[in-house]
């Protein structure tokens, strides 16, 4: 330490006392911390105690000239979990600065009196409250970060009045911010409350802490208008985040006067958050570095980007996306603000072409994210030489055409290639491949591409390959063996064809492999055994047969298997048996044969379990009872036989009422159910539900029909459908006996379907019980009976079918949802009576049968059809969000990055 020598010597001489350097109380103290702790670890490995004087340890600071104790950073030595004894350290009198962060305490014992403190950092502890600060008098600075503090801030903390720092950022605060202490905190430099659940609105007087340099409110729940105060009085800002709230209301020109400002960033998660700037025309005082303005309507005069940017010439990250922006794609931005690192104008409605200057080199630009606005026309061919160092490239979601750039191999640094849904055509340029050994993310799909993958690739990191919904052609090239760190892997709805590569299994990261809707044939290679890692395969709709997983597959990390509409034959494969953590489970249309095997009750994570068209026999096992959590189950169009069993109702998700314990969270289920309604395909369902209702061609008015019911049924639908869609279907098999009673009381089901079978007996009164059901079909079968009057009482049912049974008595009453059906759902049962068949149940006679109307007819069809197509199209939406919060990610952790260097940079540079 710095005591030094010559100190030393005058001490010693002047006020003849040993030369030890800290007080002897002092010294003792410090070590009657150390005993006090249950970690010795830490003390064990440090000089704790060797050495005679406390202030040559490396943690402890004294005054040169009183030999005091002045600061003591005991920052990240222990995982202690304890309570801290305050009385400890009363002795240090002296102690200006204490830090105690990273060490897991759990709490203060006592208070800490020590009238000179002035820094207090407990950063990264486990404290639920924040702790007495009685006697404090002089503190400064208190940081609580990365605690996991509750409830509101503590009157006690108004008290603090010299207080410049407070900082409980990373907390579980929450309540509305208490006026009356934060507002007497004037001496406040920096507040930081990011990241906890505060919620109200935003106290004015907030305008009154005029010494604020930094405000960060990043991450809570604020609602309600900005005050105006902020803006107008707090002329010494340099930093203020008000990112991720609920701010809503007024329009306001940001801070106009204030020429310290460097950061500004506010993404809000309402949209409705006006933010008006240039009006009057605007020359700011500040040199801009972070400009963030997202998510909110931004309105200048024209609605362009806002023109005061052109003289921001220090602005390193500019992001004005989802911000409603109109215009040419600001290129000058390029050319203007050279020091540019990243820029984000996505989810605008820029249009007009990508203008960029040729002769314009723009060496800062990481990041360049322009997707998902209206631009047009050919990508600029020399894009790769005028921005050489982009990491980041999004162009996805506009009209963009031509060629792919092959001069994007200039851009040596590109983690992230983006291009998707847009109309590129042509062939993948050789040179991307050829391009940065840095890519990980390529994402081509939704284009015209044609072609196949290159043979030759140096694309060594990639990660995630989108090649999806193009023209892509040929057998899968051996060019990707050399991305050999690949972990999602999708050319769906390509014409790729030949086998699957034995290759494959030496992508040995590989999570996600998509190959579905190719023409691809033969048998998965035993290569694939090698993948143990793989959560989601889908290989539906291409030609993969006889048979399907090799036995030495290992399957136990597999969530969602998608082999529908191939050419599989014999039994479901016993390595499936394996696969304990199954959600989904898609085998329909292949030719598997046999019985549903028992082992499928070990699939216990089961969610949606479809067998549709296949050739199962014999009877449905009761093991399937003990799939607790199956949501989906369709073993339709098979030949099943025997009854059904009737231990059916305790599978209990299909009990649950609404199952709404199912919570938002619980994205496997959300993506489970998705992925598999996403696979039901629209003409599928068509030609189906024509065969039911026996309707030809449904062309005509179909777009009015299809656009009137999806109204309605979108808003009773809206939101709730991932959670809370569950469904059975039997029909189309050759099951018999009674329909049992028991499946009454599986009163969270939403579709039950049994039609085309042999059910006999009456249809249960139990099924009134059935109050989720939207879709009920039992026709084609040889029920009999009268039709439960009770059935009125359901009041989601949109499709409801009868027909062609040998059903007697009266139809139910036309009331609530059952005047929605008409005859088309009783049709066929010629012992039925009442309305809406023609024959009426007086002993006055029949009129005689018409015809029904093909008007009424189609209303029902597309009623049943948009059922379905809803439910795919939500499936595909969600597909799309998820692989974006995927790639995302990369992106994300740039900008925290960049957040997070320039907090600590400012705080570097300001204190
Ligand atoms: C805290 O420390 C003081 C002083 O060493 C001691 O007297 C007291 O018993 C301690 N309290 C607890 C709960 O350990
Ligand atoms: C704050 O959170 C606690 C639990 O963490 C809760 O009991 C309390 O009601 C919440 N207060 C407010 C105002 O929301
Ligand atoms: C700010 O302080 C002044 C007095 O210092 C007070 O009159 C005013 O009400 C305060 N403003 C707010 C918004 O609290
Ligand atoms: C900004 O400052 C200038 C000069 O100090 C002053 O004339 C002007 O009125 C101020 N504008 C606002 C909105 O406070
Ligand atoms: C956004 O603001 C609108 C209008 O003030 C309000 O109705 C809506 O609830 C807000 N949305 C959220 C998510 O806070
Ligand atoms: C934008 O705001 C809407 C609400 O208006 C919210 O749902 C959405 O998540 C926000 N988007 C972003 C990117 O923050
Ligand atoms: C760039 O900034 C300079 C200096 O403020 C300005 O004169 C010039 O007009 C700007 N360039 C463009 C292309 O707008
Ligand atoms: C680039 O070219 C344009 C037009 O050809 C010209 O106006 C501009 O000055 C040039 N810029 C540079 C930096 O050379």
């Amino acid at each position: 330490m710095e005591v030094p020598l010559v100190l030393c010597l005058w001490i010693l001489l002047v006020l003849g006392g040993g030369c030890l350097g800290c007080l002897k109380e002092e010294k003792t103290a410090l070590v009657q911390i150390k005993a006090s702790w249950n970690d010795h670890s830490y003390a064990i490995r440090s000089r704790w105690g060797g050495e005679d004087d406390c202030c040559l340890w490396t943690e402890v600071t004294c005054d040169e000239h009183t030999g005091r104790v002045i600061e003591m950073d005991l920052s990240g030595l222990l995982d202690e979990k304890a309570i801290l004894n305050a009385t400890l350290f009363l002795p240090f009198e002296e102690l200006r600065s204490l830090n105690f962060g990273n060490n897991h305490f759990l709490d203060f014992q006592g208070t800490l009196k020590l009238s000179k403190l002035q820094h207090l950092v407990l950063d990264g502890n486990s404290f639920t409250r924040i702790p007495s600060l009685q006697g404090l008098s002089k503190l400064e600075e208190l940081s609580l970060r990365d605690n996991l503090l509750t409830g509101n801030i503590p009157q006690t903390i108004g008290v603090l009045t010299p207080l410049k720092i407070l900082n409980l950022g990373n907390n579980n605060l929450n309540g509305s911010l208490p006026p009356e202490v934060l507002c007497k905190l004037r001496n406040l430099e920096e507040l930081d409350l990011s990241n906890n659940r505060f919620e109200g609105n935003l106290p004015p007087c907030l305008g009154n802490l005029t010494s604020l340099h930094y405000l960060d409110l990043f991450s809570n729940d604020f609602k309600g208008e900005i005050p105006a105060s902020l803006f107008s009085n707090l002329n010494l800002l340099k930093f203020i985040s008000l990112s991720y709230n609920y701010f809503e209301g007024s329009s306001f020109t940001p801070l106009l006067n204030n020429s310290q400002l460097v950061v500004f960033d506010l993404v809000n998660y309402n949209k409705t958050l006006k933010v008006e700037i240039e009006n009057p025309t605007w020359f700011p005082p500040f040199h801009l570095e972070v400009f963030r303005l997202s998510n909110c309507s931004l309105s200048t005069p024209t609605k362009a980007v806002p023109s005061f940017l052109l003289n921001q010439h220090e602005l390193q990250m500019l992001d004005l996306s989802h911000s409603g922006m109109t215009g040419k794609v600001p290129t000058w931005l390029l050319v203007n603000n050279t020091a540019l690192e990243f820029l984000s104008i996505g989810s605008n409605i820029l249009t007009g072409p990508l203008d960029l200057q040729s002769n314009s080199t723009n060496l800062n630009l990481v990041l360049f994210d322009i997707s998902s606005n209206l631009i047009h026309g050919e990508v600029p061919p020399y894009i790769g030489s005028v921005l050489p160092n982009l990491h980041v490239l999004n162009m996805s979601g506009n009209a963009l055409q031509g060629y792919i750039p092959p001069s994007v191999d200039k851009m040596e640094e590109l983690r992230s290639l983006d291009l998707s849904f847009n109309n590129f055509s042509g062939p993948l340029p050789r040179s991307l491949f050829m391009g940065s050994s840095y890519l990980r993310v390529l994402i081509l799909s939704n284009n015209n591409l044609h072609g196949n993958i290159p043979k030759e690739s140096k694309l060594t990191g990639l990660g995630y390959l989108f090649l999806e919904n193009n023209n892509l052609s040929g057998e899968i090239s051996e060019g990707l063996l050399e991305s050999s760190s690949l972990e999602l892997l999708d050319i769906s709805n390509n014409s790729f064809s030949g086998v699957i590569p034995d290759w494959i299994g030496n992508f040995s990261l590989l999570t996600s492999l998509v190959l579905s809707r190719n023409s691809l044939e033969g048998e998965i290679p035993t290569g694939f055994c090698k993948l143990n890692k793989l959560l989601f395969l889908d290989l539906s709709e291409n030609k993969i047969g006889p048979a399907s997983i090799p036995p030495c597959a290992n399957l136990s990390t597999m969530k969602y298997l998608h082999l529908h509409s191939n050419e599989l034959t014999a039994l479901i494969p016993y390595v499936l048996s394996e696969a304990r953590s199954l959600i989904t489970l898609d085998l329909r249309d292949n030719k598997l044969s046999g019985t549903i095997p028992p082992w499928i009750s070990s699939l216990s994570n089961l969610r949606v379990l479809l067998l549709k068209g296949n050739r199962f026999q014999d009877s449905i096992p009761a093991h399937l009872c003990q799939l607790k959590k199956i949501r989906i189950m369709d073993l339709s169009h098979n030949n099943l036989s025997g009854s059904i069993p009737s231990c059916f109702n305790q599978i209990i998700t299909f009990g649950r009422k609404g199952a709404r314990e199912d919570k938002f969270g619980n994205v496997d289920y959300v993506w489970a159910a998705n992925l598999s309604l996403s696979t039901y395909s629209y003409e599928e369902e068509l030609s189906r539900f024509r065969f039911l209702f026996g309707v030809g061609d449904a062309e005509s008015d179909e777009g009015d029909v299809v656009e009137f019911i999806s109204k309605s049924r979108s808003e009773s639908y809206a939101g709730s459908i991932l959670h809370f869609m569950s469904g059975m279907d039997l029909s189309d098999n050759k099951l018999t006996g009674p329909i049992p009673r028991e499946m009454g009381y599986l009163s969270g089901i939403h579709t039950i379907n049994l039609s085309h079978n042999h059910f006999s007996g009456p249809i249960p009164e139990t099924f009134s019980n059935l109050k989720e059901v939207e879709s009920l079909d039992i026709s084609y079968n040889e029920l009999t009976g009268q039709i439960p009057p009770q059935l009125i009482e359901l009041n989601n049912l949109a499709v409801f079918s009868v027909a062609h049974n040998n059903l007697s008595g009266k139809t139910p009453e036309m009331k609530f949802q059952f005047m929605t059906f008409d005859q088309s759902s009783y049709e066929g049962n010629p012992l039925l009576c009442g309305l809406p068949l023609e024959r009426s149940c007086t002993p006055t006679g029949p009129p005689p049968a018409t015809p029904p109307t093909s008007e009424k007819e189609e209303i029902g069809l597309w009623k049943a059809i948009f059922l379905w197509s809803f439910v795919g199209s939500y499936g595909v939406a969600f597909l799309g969000i998820a692989a974006f919060l995927y790639l995302s990610s990369y992106y994300r952790e740039l900008l925290f990055d960049f957040i997070e260097a320039h907090v600590s940079f400012l705080r570097l540079r300001t204190w």
